[in-house]
């Protein structure tokens, strides 16, 4: 499994605090069978992305733990005014690895529509924008259009692997587990912090995933997908993500459905799926 969104550099943001929580960390997720760490550091009011820090320590983490997992740098990049800014005239500098895939999170207050026209203004220098975790935000979870808005002008979607059993309320478990039902799920990760409060557990959500959609569908969004945003290619096929192309807004429920019943995943080519690459 590969891990997409990760605070795994220490003493950067509210993530790990010292060299032995990294190490803790990723320790954790070795032992889960994570192969690849995405080092997701804030870029927030609340916290600079100081870039060299986070390279030397990143090396430093990686010197420790040999080639036993790979790390990767990134940034959890939010949607602000600066940020924005810098990431237009800096183009692919906070990407994944510096090849494209940009993990973006909206403000949880309030979305207005300029940021939708941020989004396609990234996508014009290169980024491929990635919504992260949209289950714990209330203005998404109120008004999912918006989700479908930018999916339809190519933005992907990750979402937190232990939301979708529950490990976030009820709110963020009914939406999430609505996601993967319909399709608009092209990404777990962790967002791991911190052992106890946030830890990095992929395992248990790719087993509910396999049971809830399928082994296919856990490897597509554990594995699969996550190794196209690594290496910076085009995302695979990916099955038609079902109501992000209606007129009428969505509704989605407050409590956790059950699963629909499979009759086997769509794996046709669309030219919707085209939209999913970079
Ligand atoms: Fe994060």
């Amino acid at each position: 499994m590969i891990d997409i969104h990760y605070h795994l550099i220490y003493g950067v943001d509210d993530g790990a605090g010292s060299l032995e929580e990294s190490l803790a960390l990723a320790e954790e997720s070795i032992a889960e069978g994570v192969t690849h760490i995405v080092c997701t550091p804030h870029a927030s009011d609340s916290f600079a992305y100081r870039a060299k820090v986070n390279q030397e320590r990143m090396e430093e983490i990686q010197e420790r733990l040999g080639d036993r997992v790979k790390l990767v740098m990134a940034c959890d990049f939010h949607l602000n005014a600066e940020n924005i800014h810098d990431a237009l005239k800096n183009p692919l500098k906070y990407s994944i690895d510096g090849k494209g895939y940009l993990m973006v999170e909206f403000p949880e207050m309030a979305i207005p529509p300029q940021l939708g026209e941020a989004l396609q203004r990234l996508h014009g220098v290169g980024y491929t924008c990635v919504i992260t975790h949209p289950e714990r935000n209330p203005v998404i979870v109120r008004n999912p259009k918006m989700m479908a808005d930018w999916m339809r002008a190519g933005s992907l979607v990750q979402v937190t692997a232990s939301a979708l059993y529950g490990r976030f309320g009820q709110q963020a478990e009914a939406f999430s587990n609505q996601l993967l039902d319909r399709n608009w799920i092209h990404f777990l990760a962790t967002d791991a912090h911190h052992m106890e409060w946030r830890p990095p557990h992929m395992k248990k959500a790719y087993e509910y995933v396999a049971k809830r959609a399928g082994e296919e569908t856990a490897r597509r969004l554990c594995v699969e997908n996550p190794m196209a945003a690594v290496t910076g290619t085009k995302l695979p096929t990916q099955p038609e993500p079902v109501g992000v192309w209606d007129d009428a807004p969505l509704k989605f429920q407050e409590t956790l459905q059950s699963a629909p019943k499979r009759g086997g995943e769509s794996t046709k080519k669309s030219w919707l799926g085209k939209l999913f690459g970079r």
